[in-house]
């Protein structure tokens, strides 16, 4: 069977940052609240008008598809992850493929959150494998921004996320030691309110209503410390697994791309793994959480600053609402 391989990445992030200073205008919060729980010192905000959640994933894409050394008419699948679609249906797949000029193509879209780009690759690793596709795209793209709580009920979450896409071409590998090597997927839908928008949902009869507004369930709820909690456990045994898969240890590991979440939560699994700083990459500060978005894009940036090299050994790992989590190993 044949290995599916990394051959571009791009990102693309909307131009309006929004500073902690910015959002204390907004709620009652402190930028040095914001920095000492989270690490993030600013985000991007989309632009209404200039940016959606397909139009930047395609930006992604079109660089993606440039340092493959493909033209989008290349393509054979698009794999769309977001958790904040464009519209409520059709899935923000249909509209890249419009958006880059396509037709016929599949589109396919992923609803797993903060895993849902490690969730999306691993399907296209599976098409590639079986030989069905050549060629696949996949992305993950949000607009947090213009669905967050601002009020002081929903500052827990409101202060983490942010917008931006992230995107990676797939092509079938020639060398079986090079390109994913595997990737590892779970799911505990017990905690699924824990981290969750419940309205407006398809089971009440009136989908929409002014207590929903009212009362804030049209926005993300977490319950932080539950979550934080499980992601420093699922985090070091999805990389755990996927390293003992391969029959590797974690010094094996060159660069280990963890999902965005907290940058407390990335030390802490740097500290667990046993990895030095600079194996572990971080653009919190930067971007805030950008969940499906947020792996792509620090994958992008990591190849760009050059701290992935070929041959390298990289992981890719993630946790979120769902709960979701999930990881994927390279030989770059
Ligand atoms: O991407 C998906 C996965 N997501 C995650 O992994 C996120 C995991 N959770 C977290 O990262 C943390 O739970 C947060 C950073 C979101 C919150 O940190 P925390 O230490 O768990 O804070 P908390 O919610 O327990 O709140 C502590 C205090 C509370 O005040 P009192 O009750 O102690 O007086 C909050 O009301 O901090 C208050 N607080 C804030 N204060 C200023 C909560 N949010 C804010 C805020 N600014 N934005």
């Amino acid at each position: 069977m044949r290995n599916s391989k990394i051959t571009g990445v791009g990102h693309y992030v909307p131009e309006n940052v929004i500073t902690n200073k910015d959002l204390e205008k907004l709620m009652p919060t402190s930028d040095e609240w914001i920095r000492e729980r989270t690490g993030i010192v600013e985000r991007r905000y989309f632009q209404e008008g200039v940016d959606t959640t397909s139009n930047m994933a395609a930006n992604a894409a079109r660089a993606a598809l440039k340092m493959a050394g493909l033209e989008a008419t290349d393509l054979d699948l698009i794999i769309f992850a977001t958790l904040s679609p464009d519209y409520v249906f059709p899935g923000s797949g249909v509209l890249l493929q419009r958006e880059l000029g396509l037709n016929l193509i599949p589109a396919l879209d992923v609803r797993n959150q903060c895993s849902g780009f490690i969730y999306a690759l691993s399907v296209g690793d599976q098409f590639i494998k079986t030989g069905m596709y050549n060629n696949v795209l996949v992305v993950g793209s949000e607009i947090h921004s213009s669905g967050l709580d601002f009020s002081e009920r929903g500052r827990n979450v409101s202060v983490i996320f942010g917008d931006g896409a992230g995107a990676v071409v797939l092509t079938p590998s020639d060398d079986p030691e090079k390109g994913i090597l595997s990737t590892h997927l779970h799911a505990e839908g017990e905690f699924a309110e824990e981290l969750a928008v419940i309205d407006p949902g398809s089971n009440k009869k009136n989908r929409l209503t002014h207590e929903m507004i009212e009362e804030g369930s049209i926005y993300p709820y977490m319950n932080g410390n539950v979550v934080f909690k499980h992601a420093v456990t699922r985090f070091p045994e999805v990389i755990e697994e996927a390293l003992k898969k391969n029959n590797y240890k974690p010094s094996d590991i060159d660069m280990l791309i963890p999902h965005q979440a907290n940058l407390r939560i990335t030390s802490y699994i740097q500290q667990k793994m046993g990895l030095p700083v600079e194996k572990v990459f971080s653009n919190i500060h930067k971007y805030g959480n950008t969940t499906a978005a947020s792996v792509p894009i620090a994958l992008s940036e990591a190849v760009q600053q050059d701290r992935i090299k070929e041959g390298d050994l990289v992981c890719l790992a993630a946790f979120g609402s769902g709960f979701t989590w999930a990881s994927a190993l390279i030989r770059w």
